[in-house]
């Protein structure tokens, strides 16, 4: 949540600073925000609304300069509006700051500042940044021992990026929490909330640490310290991302562009996790995390959002094909119902984005439980992969639309493929078995793109529904977190109320919601609950409800009796979590659009929640 982008070398910073701040824009983007240090003096522009809103006032009233942050906001204090965005600058306009996180102490700081004099001019906790700042000058007129006096002082979780015309070849920053990186190229520095932003400039990159502070430096220098205020020299890393793996490359959205790309995202994690054909599984990240497993005997799973729906899954595919008894939690309520565990239980933690507050408070009770914790991350540099005794690697390449659409499906598959390694190690299913569930998985990309060829159908739906109000989604079984998670995509990019339900839930009081004007959406495939889910159609249609089904290609009842029906593929009932996520994703996106809604950005949303 909020964004952070800052550059020094030869460039005209107003134009690297716009470029970073809309490839951060899904970290937040209620208002937006720069800060130019030039010829000793800081000069601020900031909107309310999008990166858009920003560039707009940047057109009709430039900057000029070489040295600048920048940042786009989530607003956690202080209304979204051009007061409280960022930067905040001191009383003496020397100093510009750009933060994010939260400093939980900004109450006492703030009381304690106005008393001194300093006074605030917005609601937010980054402020007391700026004012700290000055009045520690003032003790300590080294910019650098004022901003360790300063962190010393301040409490919560953080990245600070600030300017300082008294040091104007230098860009300060501290990170303890919130994520942040320096990026470097040849005479060019950059710091970031993400790669995204300085891809193609740099060429290397740092993971800064919590408890690290330091500058960089127009050169393509950084000065580096640790908590203690101990120089510390960092390794940088050469940047692999691609520029065309952070752009829309011609989709209207990155929300359906990310769909389009989960035939490919499956073929890699394939391709590295089975390319035998003797039906083992590989993990061969150290990752793993290999010790043990042999007595491995309960699992929790923790996570949120559509994370957590991946969760359910998951559950499912451990205790079917590993045997081993498998709880989900919420992260959020993970640590608060003080779950009992031994040494024979080990901790799933999954996030796409790794930086998820809520799953890595789950993640430090466990370890604060000596559980064993093992994340499924799509970013290996993530707070939550470094905070776990082990990670695996998604694969799903760089989500930027806010709904997560391939990191899910790539959840689901790592989640089955991790399942299938277990049920080698513990021996509970003959390697020929296993065999032909790997053959199955090896369809799975060709199904999808079957399936994603339908997209036209949908759309042509979605035309019917730009008025409605509400929907349900059924599912059973492995279905059912589909529908949970079918809702979820609905609600939070087209505004349309929706709500999932196990099938057999819907009897026991939901069914009440069933009128002509509610859609309800019905996985039908063929299934052990097959049937099951035949009599949740009957029951919708004899109280005048319309039904929109997803069905097994060949089956003549459900399109029979379904409004709305949409053929999947043959497959083994273990993929279809995974392919019948696809229809569902394309009918949120093609609702969203027709209502004019902003898929990629949803209201009130940001694409990593980093506070709890
Ligand atoms: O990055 P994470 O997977 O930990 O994120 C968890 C949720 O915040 C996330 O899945 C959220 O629900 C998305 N907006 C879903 O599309």
């Amino acid at each position: 949540m909020c964004g952070i982008v800052a550059y020094m070398g030869p460039k005209a910073v107003e134009s690297v600073l716009l470029v970073g701040l809309t490839r951060l824009e899904y970290r937040g983007y209620d208002s937006a925000g720069i800060a130019v240090l030039n010829r000793g003096e800081i000069q601020t522009r900031k909107e309310q609304g999008k990166i858009k809103d920003l560039e707009n006032l940047l057109q009709a009233h430039p900057v000029e300069g070489n040295i600048g942050i920048g940042h786009t906001r989530w607003a956690t204090h202080g209304e979204p509006n051009r007061k409280n965005a960022h930067p905040h600058i001191d009383n003496s306009r020397k100093i510009a700051v750009v933060h994010n996180g939260i400093i939980e102490n900004h109450y006492e700081l703030r009381r304690e500042l106005i008393k001194e004099g300093y006074v605030f001019h917005s609601e937010t906790d980054t402020e007391v940044i700026a004012h700290l700042l000055a009045d520690k000058l003032k003790q300590h007129p080294q910019i650098e021992d004022a901003f360790y006096q300063t962190i010393l002082k301040i409490q919560g979780r953080y990245s600070i990026v600030f300017l300082y015309d008294g040091a104007p070849h230098r860009v300060f920053f501290a990170r303890d929490g919130s994520p942040l990186i320096y990026g470097h190229a040849s005479g060019e520095s950059f710091l970031a909330s993400d790669i995204p932003a300085i891809v193609p400039l740099a060429s290397h990159y740092y993971t800064i640490h919590n408890g690290e502070w330091g500058w960089i430096t127009e050169s393509g220098e950084m000065q580096l310290f640790n908590s203690k205020n101990t120089a510390i020299s960092p390794k940088l890393e050469r940047i692999d991302i691609e520029v065309n793996q952070v752009e829309k490359n011609g989709y209207d959205h990155f929300m359906l562009k990310e769909i389009y790309e989960q035939p490919d995202v499956m073929r890699r994690i394939i391709q590295t996790r089975l390319n035998g054909s003797d039906g083992k599984v590989l993990f061969p990240e150290k990752a793993a995390d290999n010790q043990f497993l042999g007595s491995l005997s309960r699992i929790f799973i923790t996570s949120a959002g559509t994370s957590w729906h991946a969760g359910l899954v998951g559950k499912m595919y451990l205790e079917h094909l590993a045997k081993i008894t498998t709880e989900v939690d919420l992260a959020s309520e993970f640590r608060y119902r003080n779950p009992i565990a031994g040494g024979d239980t080990k901790v799933i933690a999954v996030s796409q984005s790794g930086e998820t507050a809520d799953t890595l408070a789950s993640i430090y009770q466990a370890k604060s439980k000596f559980i064993r914790v093992l994340s499924f991350v799509n970013n290996a540099n993530s707070a939550i992969a470094r905070e776990s005794d082990a990670y695996v690697d998604l694969m799903a390449g760089v989500e930027i639309g806010v709904a997560s659409t391939k990191a899910y499906t790539a959840e689901l598959l790592n989640l089955l493929l991790y399942a299938l390694f277990l049920s080698g190690i513990k021996w509970v299913i003959g390697k020929t078995e296993r065999q032909k569930i790997c053959d199955e998985i090896r369809l799975l990309p060709s199904l999808m793109e079957e399936t994603l060829r339908k997209s036209e159908v949908i759309k042509q739906w979605a035309q019917n529904f730009k008025e409605t109000k509400d929907f349900i989604f059924l599912g059973r079984a492995l279905d059912y977190p589909t529908a949970l998670e079918g809702a979820l995509k609905l609600k939070e990019i087209s505004y349309i109320h929706a709500s999932g339900y196990a099938g057999g839930e819907f009897k026991h009081g939901p069914i009440a919601l069933v009128t002509s004007d509610v859609p309800v959406v019905c996985i039908a495939v063929q299934s052990e609950i097959y049937e099951k889910m035949l009599s949740n159609i009957e029951e919708v249609k004899a109280r005048g409800g319309k039904i929109i089904a997803l069905y097994t290609e060949g089956d003549k009842t459900v399109p029979k009796l379904a409004d709305y029906s949409l053929p999947m593929p043959k497959a083994s009932p273990l993929l279809y979590p995974i392919l019948n996520s696809i229809p569902l994703q394309l009918l949120a996106y093609h609702v969203a659009v027709a209502r004019n809604c902003e898929p990629d950005q949803p209201r009130n949303l940001a694409k990593s929640v980093t506070v709890e």
